[in-house]
């Protein structure tokens, strides 16, 4: 039996429950087909790309072309969870226009469900103006790496009672402008439990303790994928690293051994001369 796609109303249901929302990042079409055949409730496009898949040293490089991109094979390897792409740097500070017109074009063009903008009270009409034209919207609060310049390094947030206070009232003006989840980055575990018993809508932590209503990861880091970093909040779960290494260095030794290819990788005569025949070289004997 095929399972139910997951939905924005039915993650709400899952807080209502207490039933833990299970988030994770996919760029590309395998990893969208081996998260989503895990079991996961929602694969988040997030414009960690930038760092994780091309190189880049933080996420505001990323352009709305290369969200589009990923967008687009990720839907394609998708049949069950939500797919949420983050709106990248500077798509959604403009006017409002600017702003449907590229939040629509992730729905439209990358097939996504939904889109994630980072910021609180001061973005809050914006996503209020998105959610009442019909774009889910998640929020994305404490860390937000697209204001890392700003942030002065990638830094746990909200540690100061004037800075946990600005969070829980920028949490608040995230739930009125109606998004449907919130991300909560690097914040201390009690502020992340205060907001996830303030607002109504699912909090999705990462670095924000076990007292969300869900986590998030980036692929990549958890599966030790050529990652260069690995902060505290991160679990390796696999080292595929290490095991794609080892398998190309093996091929790698084989192919310099003359080990491969061996016999059962290898056409013989009788399939050449049926390739012959096929192009009309062997006409005349
Ligand atoms: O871009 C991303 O992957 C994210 C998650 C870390 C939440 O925003």
């Amino acid at each position: 039996m095929s399972k139910k796609a997951v939905t924005t109303s039915k993650l709400k249901q899952m807080k209502k429950n207490r039933e833990p929302i299970v988030m994770m990042t996919a760029y590309d079409y395998p990893s969208a087909r081996l998260v989503d055949e895990s079991d996961v409730d929602v694969i988040l496009v997030g414009d960690s790309l930038g760092m994780v898949v091309l190189g880049y040293d933080s996420t505001i490089l990323v352009t709305l072309e290369d969200m589009l991109h990923h967008t687009k094979a990720v839907t394609r390897g998708t049949r069950h969870a939500l797919v949420v792409t983050d709106m990248p740097f500077l798509t959604y500070q403009g006017s409002i226009d600017e702003t449907l017109k590229n939040a629509g074009r992730i729905m439209q063009e990358g097939m996504a469900k939904a889109v994630k903008m980072e910021g609180g009270s001061e973005i809050a009409e914006t996503i209020s103006r998105c959610t009442q034209a019909g774009i889910p919207v998640m929020g994305h609060l404490g860390l937000t790496p697209q204001a890392v310049h700003q942030l002065g390094g990638y830094k746990v947030q909200g540690k100061t009672d004037d800075a946990a206070q600005k969070i829980i009232d920028d949490a608040r003006a995230l739930e009125q402008a109606g998004v449907f989840a919130i991300v909560l980055e690097c914040v201390p575990d009690h502020l992340a439990k205060e907001i996830t018993q303030t607002v109504s809508v699912p909090t999705i932590g990462i670095g924000a303790g076990v007292n969300c209503d869900g986590q998030v990861l980036v692929y990549h880091d958890i599966l030790q994928y050529a990652s260069s970093v690995s902060p505290k909040f991160v679990k390796t779960y696999a080292n595929i690293g290490d095991t794609i290494k080892h398998a190309v260095s093996e091929y790698a030794r084989e192919v310099r051994n003359r080990i491969f290819p061996r016999s059962e990788h290898t056409f013989y005569t009788k399939e050449s001369n049926e390739v012959k025949q096929l192009y009309g070289e062997n006409k005349s004997s």
